[in-house]
């Protein structure tokens, strides 16, 4: 893929999401022509500065002098110490209120550089390189930025837009299959929410073929980043409601994430999720227990172990408790109606209780 043809997604999002080329020319020429007084930096997760070689070095050689920074790697390391070490970074090389930080890596990364760029020197511009398929299709894209905390996941954060996201799907090239399948977790969730033929058809694709074929890459990227856009134009701030659909799978998902201490990743931790909280809508009378089954059956074909085994019902309450997506001390959860749409209008949520989640994982099991 050349200069001339990297392309911008369509989506309803005022900054733009770009499907860039094997060597980023779009963002080295996009940082440029935007940002000519800013002085840019690389934040890069640790061991991508070789995985990602010919990348960087091509930026090196479309932003002269461009400093580099590398960031410790991992759900653990989306921290406020590790923030707080980028921080001092950018402050003992110098970098002031006219810094640009350009983010490569995966949404552990997008996630930590993304909120460091909204405080520090009180605020400055990012643009989101992401190098993983969950973090181009997801994580960079929507503004919310933030680490985790004892005490829960992204609990501490800020909203703040890239300039752009430049999801070059090159640089995918070089990702296990172990991270592909974790990108999948939230293609299968763009797919249950809001478009069941592209549920259908991420179902019946193996990641080997998604592995080789770029154009089909390019499609499910550009898919997914419309679904996410179109959530995240109607309620940016999450306040009307609309972009908890975002959350489906999540409320068990970070539950297990959290009880795992980050042994789980993040996607196994949303597909085990995704089916559990599945199972709670069809025992709550939401979905069809047909569907459930086919949930469930796309989810363990793609390859996620069933990790849900392994958690109680009590300790997931327990754990959801305190996520940012309870209400009033209720635990919150989005009900699927049907593989495709949401079971309920804006908020979308529905309370969950010990029953409801035991009566899931019955239904599971069997
Ligand atoms: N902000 C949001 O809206 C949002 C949405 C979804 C997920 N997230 C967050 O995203 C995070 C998960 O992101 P992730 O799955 O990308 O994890 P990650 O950032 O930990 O990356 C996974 C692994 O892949 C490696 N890697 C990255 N790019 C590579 C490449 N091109 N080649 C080889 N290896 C590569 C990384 O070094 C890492 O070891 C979670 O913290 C989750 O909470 C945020």
């Amino acid at each position: 893929m050349g200069a001339s043809q990297i392309r911008r997604v369509k989506t309803a999002l005022e900054n733009p999401v770009f499907l860039d080329d094997d060597f980023l020319s779009g963002t080295g020429e996009f940082i440029r022509s935007s940002f000519p007084s800013n002085r840019p930096v690389l934040v890069i997760q640790r061991g991508l500065e070789n995985i990602l070689g010919s990348a960087v070095s091509s930026l090196r050689s479309q932003l002269p002098g461009l400093k580099i920074i590398v960031t410790r790697k991992g759900e653990r390391n989306k921290s406020r110490r590790e923030k707080e070490r980028l921080e001092d970074a950018l402050l003992d090389r110098g970098f002031g209120r006219d810094t640009l930080i350009i983010a490569l890596g995966g949404g552990t990364l997008t996630d930590l550089a993304g909120f460091t760029a909204g405080t520090f020197a009180r605020g400055v511009p990012w643009v989101a390189v992401p190098s993983t398929l969950l973090a181009m299709v997801d994580a960079a894209i929507g503004g919310k930025t933030g680490v985790n905390v004892p005490a829960g996941k992204n609990l501490i954060g800020l909203f703040h837009n890239p300039a752009a996201v430049f999801d070059a799907p090159g640089l995918l090239s070089t990702l296990p299959a172990k991270e592909w399948r974790e990108g999948l977790a939230e293609c299968i969730k763009h797919g249950l929410i809001a478009d069941a033929r592209y549920f259908g058809a991420m179902a019946a694709t193996p990641i080997g073929i998604l592995r080789r074929e770029r154009d089909l890459q390019e499609k499910l990227i550009a898919i997914s980043v419309r679904i996410k856009g179109t959530i995240v134009a109607s309620d940016p701030f999450e306040t009307s409601g609309a972009r908890n659909l975002l959350n489906a799978g999540h409320t068990a998902g970070h539950a297990i994430e959290l009880l795992s201490k980050w042994r789980v990743s993040h996607g196994s931790a949303v597909a085990a999720g995704l089916c559990w909280e599945a199972a709670c809508a069809c025992a709550q009378g939401f979905l069809p227990r047909a569907e459930l089954r086919e949930i469930a059956r796309a989810v363990s074909e793609r390859g996620f172990a069933p990790v849900w085994e392994r958690f109680s019902p009590r300790e997931v309450l327990a754990s959801a408790r305190s996520d940012k997506k309870n209400r009033g001390g209720k635990v919150m959860y989005v009900p699927l109606g049907a593989i495709g749409r949401p079971a309920l209008p804006p908020p979308h949520t529905q309370p969950i209780a010990l029953a409801d989640l035991a009566a899931g994982l019955r239904l599971l099991k069997g």
